[in-house]
């Protein structure tokens, strides 16, 4: 939803240069300075004596990432009402962003990834046993950050670590067992939403808001959450290895259960069928470019942002009730969290 014509905080805007999504989230960013403290919190924790447990949280760091999920904690914060940005939504923020990392170094050595962010993943660049202890490392500076706050934070706090871990768990390859569209979004669920529904929740937690906000930011979390892996999966297949930092197709060669590979072969594409089979290192490279000749542009790709679309629908009626329904009165921050979705939207459409 493109609230931008009912509030501009980018200044006036006649009827054809209404800012794109892209120019909003840019402005979104200006809203939370507060990231620099957040960036800080995260480094004040890469302290050991042991040099490879600084070494490579600060490498991974150092590689970038967009901040999404402390983005969204600020913004959400800002968004309901926070006066200022206390120690407490620094210290959350940056927790959520340490447990982030330690799953992207976990991730890559589970799917043997030599590439994360355009650069060599930790995992390529300094083996497994270290990268794998070093998220160790960064998930218990996270819980000693988290540890400090309340006991519902902290509850909330376990439960989405325990839904990463079974997320992941659940994503099996395609010829190991079986997956539906359903079971895909389960995974999308628990191993990518729930730490953005963590950072909503977390935020209005600490706002002092109502029950109902708290859940209806909770909700608009958790599908902005599921639209983001929807869209990740989608420019698997339509972008470039420039944009993407790391090859096309990869969903497809890692045979995972992707929501455009699951409606894929629901679609019944005799050529979808080999997902179901171990990939042949001497044929999967032609098999992958066939792959993405077929789907891009074509109907598969159409109903996967279809369901993107679905899922930022409800993430804008959510946010939108967590608002108090009141899109003619919102705050710069309220505008900027619309931006975000129709940002992840925009990526794909
Ligand atoms: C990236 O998926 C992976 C995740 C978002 C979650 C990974 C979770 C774990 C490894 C469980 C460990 C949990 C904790 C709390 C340390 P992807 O492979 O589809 O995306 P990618 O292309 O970015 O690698
Ligand atoms: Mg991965």
């Amino acid at each position: 939803m493109n609230v931008a014509k009912t509030m501009n905080p980018m200044g006036p805007s006649s009827e054809n240069c209404t800012p794109s999504a892209k120019e909003r989230f840019a402005h979104a960013l200006t809203l939370v300075p507060e990231i620099a403290q957040v960036e800080a919190r995260i480094r004040s924790t890469f302290r050991s004596d042991v040099v490879l447990m600084r070494e490579i949280p600060d490498y991974l760091l150092t590689l970038g990432g967009k901040r999404i999920r402390p983005i969204l904690s600020l913004l959400c914060s800002k968004a309901l009402g926070a006066e200022e940005i206390t120690p407490d939504i620094i210290d959350i923020s940056a927790g959520i962003e340490l447990i982030h990392m330690a799953t992207l170094m976990h991730d890559d050595i589970i799917d043997q990834s030599p590439v994360r962010r355009h650069q060599p993943s930790p995992y390529a660049k300094f083996g497994t046993p270290a990268t794998l202890l070093s998220g160790d490392f960064l998930l218990t500076r996270a819980f000693g950050l988290c540890s400090k706050l309340d006991q519902e934070i902290i509850e909330a706090t376990e439960q989405a670590c325990i839904e990463l871990v079974e997320g992941e768990a659940l994503e099996t390859l395609l010829h190991q067992d079986e997956h539906s569209v359903q079971k895909s979004l389960t995974i999308a669920t628990r191993k990518t939403a729930s730490l953005f529904k963590l950072s909503a929740f977390c935020a209005a937690h600490l706002t002092d808001s109502t029950e109902e906000t708290t859940k209806a930011m909770s909700l608009f979390g958790e599908a902005l959450g599921i639209a983001f892996q929807i869209i990740d999966d989608i420019l698997d297949v339509t972008s470039n290895e420039a944009t993407l930092g790391k090859r096309p197709g990869l969903d497809i060669f890692e045979r995972k259960p992707s929501l455009v590979n699951m409606l894929w072969l629901e679609s019944g594409d005799p050529l979808a069928k080999r997902l179901l089979v171990a990939p042949d290192p001497r044929t999967e490279g032609e098999y992958v470019e066939r792959a993405l000749v077929a789907l891009r542009d074509g109907p598969v790709i159409q109903k996967t942002k279809a369901l993107a679309r679905q899922y930022a629908d409800a993430a804008t009626k959510e946010l939108a009730k967590a608002l108090g329904n009141d899109l003619h009165n919102l705050t710069p921050e309220g505008e900027a969290l619309f931006a975000v979705i129709d940002f992840a939207l925009e990526r794909v459409l």
